[in-house]
């Protein structure tokens, strides 16, 4: 049984005096069992990895650029991230992909360049509503990962994958234990055959994951943790999760 791993994403939340007790009450609420990380806002990463100096939790950041440096005004690289003692950093979530159009290939690019740089990508796939009930949900998330499987080539072992159904993020419809099993199952299959590495590999569920139906997500034989939005900014609510990572 490998290790499960638990990422709060906190998104565009926080304030320095909010996150400041936030960490105090994981710092309390911990060890846990489960490998746990922080992705925050980039101004506040500095500050984070100091309230986490010598603590098992691990922080990270929400997006990267695709490019290594250069005149691109308002964006971040993955050497600066790694440069901050980053240590993942989440790329393609449906919400940069809805709203900032980002693309499958671009999703992949930054996924490149953050391996560039040793900081572990977390790659978010996952089919919207219209997509679920057109029975598309297998094609679209094989497509979005065919994307960085094909740029990645034998380095897809490195990244850390996740599936989130759009549908389920901050709407409090989870995907039932079988239902993210299944997905998981056949992006399961799609690493088996890129990599020798697959059965080691990480796949998060994200999706309204709460206290009270964690344990269940974490039981599936596929399942490897949590992308964790809403609930990991209440340091009660992402500790009941990461307990529940056992
Ligand atoms: P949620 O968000 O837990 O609030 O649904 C998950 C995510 O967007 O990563």
């Amino acid at each position: 049984m490998h290790k499960k791993l638990v990422v709060g994403n906190w998104k565009m939340y926080g304030s320095r005096s909010a996150n400041a007790l936030l960490l105090a009450g994981l710092k309390e609420a911990g060890p846990w069992s489960a490998e746990v990380v922080v992705c925050v806002p980039f101004p506040y990463i500095a500050e984070t990895a100091l309230a986490l100096t010598g603590q098992s939790i691990a922080f990270g950041a929400q997006d990267c650029s695709a490019h290594e440096a250069g005149a691109f005004t308002g964006e971040v690289s993955s050497m600066m991230l790694a440069d901050l003692g980053c240590r993942y950093v989440i790329v393609g979530h449906s919400e940069r992909r809805a709203h900032h159009h980002e693309s499958d290939q671009l999703v992949a690019e930054k996924a490149r360049a953050a391996l560039a740089h040793g900081v572990t990508p977390i790659v978010c796939v996952g089919e919207t509503l219209a997509e679920r009930e057109a029975g598309q949900t297998e094609t679209v998330v094989k497509r979005q990962l065919a994307a960085v499987i094909h740029l990645l080539t034998h380095c897809i072992g490195e990244i850390v994958l996740a599936y989130e159904p759009v549908w389920a993020i901050g709407t409090g419809l989870t995907a039932s234990p079988e239902q993210a099993q299944a997905v998981h199952k056949v992006l399961r299959m799609q690493l088996q055959a890129a990599t020798k590495k697959a059965d080691a590999m990480k796949i998060l569920y994200g999706g309204s994951v709460k206290p009270d139906n964690a344990a269940q997500l974490f039981a599936q034989p596929d399942i490897d943790g949590g992308l964790i939005g809403g609930a990991a900014l209440k340091a009660a609510d992402f500790s009941a999760i990461c307990r529940a990572a056992m």
